[in-house]
């Protein structure tokens, strides 16, 4: 693995991925309205903001899912922004993702689901495939449940085989989306702790949309606040928590509240909060 040479020290200085004034829209919606943010390798990075602001849509343009409008997208050092389909297909190799809801194939055993990027992207046999789906699942705390089904596991196990599906291929970055939403604490800690240790382990760069402030500010080596298209606050912890900016402290006295999605949707005007 190339990036385990970073793995005593978190923060190498280098930049893992750069935004330079990022736009999208669909349609008349103009959801991203000039982002830009670097994101050392190895740091453990969370993008916060309220439901619909365009956490997920950020996130789709840094694997090209999505394509900007405007600006400028650059993965370990090089620009992908017009990178032909079969390119992107090369830089998603280095890049796991851990889809909101951590959508498995349902129909697809765990070990399938875990060896479904191995199977696409290398050649190996049989045995080689199981080995290293074992290690992906010990790594997140699960072992021997490679024959069970989506649907016999709980909740917090499937965001982990999420995780573990995401790892296979040995990424230098993990991008996570929303990957407590739904858990309980205890689980949530889990998910915590192992991205905490991806980094420790291997230098694994993290990139985190959550509503979850506690993991935010247990995990985090920076933080930033998407609102109204544009990131208005990003610093460290610290420099969060005792932001002067009054949507930032509004955003963390209401955001904790916050368990999925939906809490904000459908609910005009309002307060989602009666504590
Ligand atoms: N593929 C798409 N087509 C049209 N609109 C989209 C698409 N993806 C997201 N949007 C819109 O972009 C906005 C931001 O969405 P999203 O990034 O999913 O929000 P969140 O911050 O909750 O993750 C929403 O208004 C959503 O409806
Ligand atoms: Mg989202």
């Amino acid at each position: 693995m190339t990036h385990a040479a970073t793995a005593t020290q978190p923060d190498s200085g280098e930049i893992f991925l750069e935004l330079h004034d990022l736009h999208k829209s669909f349609g008349p919606n103009h959801v991203l309205r000039g982002i830009d943010l670097s994101v050392h390798r190895g740091q453990i990075f969370t993008l916060l903001g309220g439901s619909g602001t365009g956490k997920s849509v950020l996130l789709k343009h840094i694997i090209g899912l999505l394509h900007p409008d405007r600006g400028r997208v650059c993965v370990e050092g090089a620009e992908v922004t017009d990178l032909r389909e079969r390119d992107w297909v090369e830089v998603r190799k280095h890049i796991g993702f851990v889809f909101q809801g951590a959508a498995l194939f349902d129909s697809l055993s765990v070990l399938e689901n875990v060896a479904y990027a191995l199977r696409e992207h290398l050649h190996l046999t049989p045995q080689e495939i199981r080995l290293r789906v074992a290690a992906c699942l010990e790594s997140v705390g699960l072992v021997g449940i490679e024959h069970l089904m989506p649907a016999e596991l709980s909740g917090g196990m499937r965001k982990r085989v999420g995780v573990a599906r995401a790892i296979a291929l040995e990424p230098s970055a993990v991008l996570y989306d929303e990957p407590t939403t739904g858990l309980d604490p205890a689980n949530s800690k889990r998910i915590g702790q192992l991205i905490v240790d991806l980094r420790a382990r291997l230098g694994v760069t993290s990139i985190i949309v959550t509503h979850d402030l506690d993991l935010c500010f247990a995990i985090s080596d920076r933080i930033a606040l998407l609102e109204n298209g544009r990131l208005v606050a990003e610093g460290t912890p610290d420099e969060i928590r005792s932001s002067p900016r009054e949507d930032v402290q509004a955003f963390l006295d209401g955001g904790s509240d916050l368990e999925a999605d939906d809490v904000w949707l459908g609910r005009d005007g309002e307060d989602a909060d009666g504590a």
